[in-house]
């Protein structure tokens, strides 16, 4: 795939078949994260490889899905779920900068696209139970959860449109996401 197909392509998944990533695939993830760029170089993020299933399902019950649709459209029922989660860690003893947000930005990103190179689709989940993640996983008050991503093999096709009156994601006729993006012209100007 071309890198512009991938960067098309990679777009957020909500339903999933409910078979395993391979570990050589999480592995690629992992090191994609790990090689983003971070401000003054100090990689704070720190990351929870999510895989057993009763975890998978105790951190699935702590996130929320798909805010601008009803949940029996926009929340993955039972048999459709994320497979495997990532909480992403900030360590506050590395740096406390506003940088950390745009660090785990490009890590999200990265890892997001190593794993669509697989045919691995990714949900970012920002609306996660931070309290919760943080003593279920019996964290040190130095790391703070940023999110959580969920992956799995997706079982529905997601691609933008063109924005027309709203910036809401929809389900088309075959229960398939559309993601209206902003017109280029209107996010772009040339001088
Ligand atoms: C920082 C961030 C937080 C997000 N949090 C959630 C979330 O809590 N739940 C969810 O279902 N989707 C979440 N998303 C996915 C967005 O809804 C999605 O990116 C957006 O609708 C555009 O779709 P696209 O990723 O296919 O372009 C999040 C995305 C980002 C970048």
């Amino acid at each position: 795939m071309s890198i512009m197909e991938l960067l098309k392509t990679r777009r957020t998944y909500r339903r999933f078949e409910q078979r395993q990533i391979p570990s050589e695939v999480i592995s690629e993830m992992m090191e994609a994260a790990r090689y983003a760029s971070s401000a003054a170089n100090l990689q704070p993020l720190k990351y929870l490889v999510v895989q057993s299933p009763n975890r998978v399902t105790e951190v699935f019950a702590h996130t929320r899905w798909a805010g601008y649709l009803p949940a029996e459209q926009g929340v993955p029922a039972e048999g459709q779920r994320p497979t495997l989660f990532v909480v992403v860690l900030e360590d506050s003893e590395i740096s406390k900068s506003a940088y950390v947000a745009t660090d785990a930005g490009l890590a999200i990103s990265n890892m997001t696209l190593a794993a669509w190179d697989h045919g691995v689709g990714s949900c970012i989940i920002g609306a996660c139970d931070k309290e919760w993640l943080s003593e279920y996983f019996q964290l040190p008050s130095k790391l703070k959860v940023h999110s959580v991503v969920a992956f799995g093999y997706p079982t529905h096709t997601s691609r933008c449109e063109d924005m027309t009156d709203s910036i809401k994601y929809h389900l088309d006729e075959n229960g398939d996401y559309l993601a209206p993006k902003r017109r280029i012209e209107d996010v772009v100007k040339y001088l």
